[in-house]
């Protein structure tokens, strides 16, 4: 069976819909069901698969996005190469709402999530850099103003941090916060996908402004204000992806005895 699509946008808080015409495929995997039925149509001559990973309504708050089921159907689509928008927090002045960021490193401090495919044998993921490199420079280089790189912490979530953990991850040097980076980068790479993250802020953490803190009115509504920019430079990238084959991102699992099913056309 062909691939039905070979690239893949997650959409994040705000961004619910991406194709025009699309085709819906309601997937079901061994996980169970992802966020929303799967929208497939032509972007930049390209088959793209578009899936909002809070749900088309919003259904799923950060802790209950079913990230496994998520990758899951997008693999058994045949994509191997993700795109995968998110709102973020700034926690230094080194950003700014409004700024895109790909980020290059990840800090996971999630508490409840199911965060692997892998659930018996020995299979330990190589995730020293979480993010591909030839995605996220088709991403950094769709538009001169995206910052290139950047430690982002994902946090369990829903509820924004208090002052003082805000406070405390951007003494740790790290530039960005958010509540779905992760397991899914990691997960992506289980499932050999190439994977990267584009990081709208759209705020100040609690740490890094002396008022009353994040609310999340704010996040909302500078993610409605740029999503024709986000758009387009997903649509750019999308142009100008590398080709995947043999990338370290599939290649990783080479010679190793996964112990769970990589889905997708033979
Ligand atoms: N997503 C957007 N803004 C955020 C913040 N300040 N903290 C965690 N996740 C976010």
């Amino acid at each position: 069976m062909p691939a039905v699509a070979e690239v893949a946008v997650i959409g994040g808080t705000g961004f619910y819909s991406f194709i025009e015409d699309p085709t819906e495929h309601v997937v079901d995997t061994p996980y169970g069901a992802p966020s929303a039925p799967i929208a497939v149509g032509t972007v930049a001559g390209r088959q793209v698969a578009f899936l909002p990973r809070h749900g088309q309504h919003h259904d799923f708050p950060p802790h209950l996005i079913n990230y496994r089921a998520n990758l899951w159907a997008l693999s058994s689509l045949g994509v191997r190469q993700v795109l995968a928008p998110c709102a973020v927090g700034g926690l230094r002045d080194t950003v700014a709402p409004g700024d895109v960021v790909v980020p290059d490193q990840l800090v996971d401090r999630t508490l409840t999530r199911t965060g692997s495919f892998v659930e018996s044998g020995a299979v330990h993921l190589p995730f020293a850099d979480p993010y591909c490199p030839g995605v996220s420079t088709a991403i950094a280089d769709a538009d001169p103003s995206i910052t290139r790189g950047g430690t982002m912490v994902v946090i369990e979530g829903p509820r924004f941090s208090t002052r003082a953990e805000s406070q405390h991850y951007a003494a740790q040097g790290w530039d960005l916060i958010n509540m779905t980076g992760a397991p899914e980068a990691a997960l992506a790479r289980e499932m050999r996908l190439c994977y990267a993250a584009i990081a709208l802020v759209t705020d100040m953490d609690a740490g890094a402004e002396s008022g009353a803190g994040v609310g999340q009115e704010e996040v909302f509504a500078l993610f409605k204000a740029n999503l024709e920019r986000l758009t387009g430079l997903l649509t750019r990238a999308i142009d100008t992806l590398p080709d995947p084959t043999g990338c370290s991102c599939a290649t990783w699992a080479d010679g190793i005895d996964l112990t769970y099913d990589i889905p997708g056309p033979g």
